[in-house]
């Protein structure tokens, strides 16, 4: 057995399972009812739809110290506000990106449809993420000494979520592959994904503008050499923080201004 695996021994993962009151949260009454054995390592959140669940509030979760978040509704077709679930399921694909972008591992979330008279398969799917979960061990972020890096990038991650860009890329992915905009012009899954991923790269990179300038001001050359970017990209990303009202200049160096994001608007 190597090292790694040896200091998960005895290790019991924190799970945060947020359940569609009509399918997942029956079907784990269910398992109690039949008296299915299941790992008692899940809190539960119940929800009324599975498409209720926040991608930011995943990510909190984690920020918190979850080791995994599993997010449970009815199957396909069968969601009892229609087409919920097919928005949970391109909820869930913008968390993994943007876990994955700030060094999460993605196996830590999970989706599982789990229906109302499905109690094995409810403590089944339990059982089978807890084994996962404690295969990755804890999360970087649980306990005392969070990984400050990865936590930093779950900050980050989480602030690109509540943004308004993304919020409404995800909710308008099905209308615009499937069915169409306004003038009938559908575009294809590669073309809408090569968007996502633009505007997930370009929020992650605002926000970590506005991480980085928080507790101090910086020039733009400053800003570009901690985020990795061209003083060009920084600048104008800074242009458009400006507009959202999110950076401000703060002092002026000779010519050169600093810039200084409000840390209430940064740490919501
Ligand atoms: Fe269960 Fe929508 S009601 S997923």
């Amino acid at each position: 057995m190597s090292e790694e695996q040896v200091s998960h021994e005895g290790f019991e993962p924190k799970i945060i399972a947020f359940l569609c009151n009509w399918c997942s949260y029956a079907g784990a009454d269910l398992a109690g009812v039949s008296r299915y054995q299941y790992p008692t390592n899940t809190r539960t959140v119940r929800v009324m739809c599975s498409s209720r669940v926040d991608p930011a509030l995943i990510l909190e979760m984690f920020i918190h110290g979850a080791d995994g978040v599993l997010v449970g509704g009815c199957h396909l077709g069968d969601c009892h506000y229609i087409t919920g679930n097919y928005y949970t399921e391109k909820k869930v694909k913008l968390v993994k990106k943007l876990m994955e972008k700030a060094g999460m591992e993605v196996q830590r979330l999970r989706l599982e449809w789990v229906s109302a008279s499905e109690g094995e398969r409810f403590s089944k799917v339990v059982a089978d993420f807890v084994n996962e979960i404690k295969s990755l061990g804890p999360s970087p972020l649980a306990g005392d000494k969070p990984d400050e890096q990865k936590l930093e990038g779950l900050y980050v991650a989480t602030n690109a979520a509540r943004d308004f860009r993304l919020r409404s890329l995800v909710a308008r992915e099905i209308n615009l592959t499937e069915k169409g905009n306004v003038y009938d012009k559908k575009i294809s899954q590669e073309e809408f994904d090569n968007l996502m991923d633009t505007a997930i790269e370009e929020e992650m990179a605002r926000q970590k503008i506005l991480f980085t300038t928080m507790d101090k001001p910086f020039s733009v050359l400053d800003i570009a050499s901690q985020v990795n970017l061209s003083p060009q990209k920084v600048l104008e990303h800074i242009v458009t923080l400006k507009d959202r009202g999110l950076i401000v200049v703060d002092r002026y160096e000779g010519v050169m201004p600093l810039y200084v994001a409000p840390k209430e608007e940064v740490l919501r």
